[in-house]
């Protein structure tokens, strides 16, 4: 019997801005923001640069690659890459500069 997700897509919300978007499983975060008008910040989208970096405040993501660009001791204390993260269930991140194009 196969197993497949049928619950309804996870919820990203990003504060301080209050901005919420459907977190889409097989989809990064970056690319859910994005779908929904929500700009985030990068530039390499493949988990090298950092400039993604943020803090996930609620929640759990897991890595499209195997060594994204963050030291164990980040990973630890909550920096993801929404570049090359992927929700696992409901997500809060805190992006200062974040902004909605509505
Ligand atoms: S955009 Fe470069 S690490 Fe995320």
């Amino acid at each position: 019997m196969s197993v497949e997700a049928v619950s309804s897509p996870a919820m990203a919300e990003v504060q301080p801005g209050g901005f919420r978007f459907e977190a889409e499983a097989g989809r990064t975060l970056l690319q859910s923001a994005e779908a929904a008008g929500i700009e985030l910040p990068s530039s390499c989208r493949n988990g090298t640069c950092r400039t993604c970096i943020c803090r996930l405040l609620e929640g759990q993501v897991r890595y499209r690659v195997e060594w994204p660009g963050l030291s164990r001791e980040e990973k630890a204390e909550g920096w993801i890459l929404p570049c090359v993260a992927e929700p696992l269930g409901d997500v809060r991140l805190d992006v200062p500069c974040a902004f909605s194009h509505f």
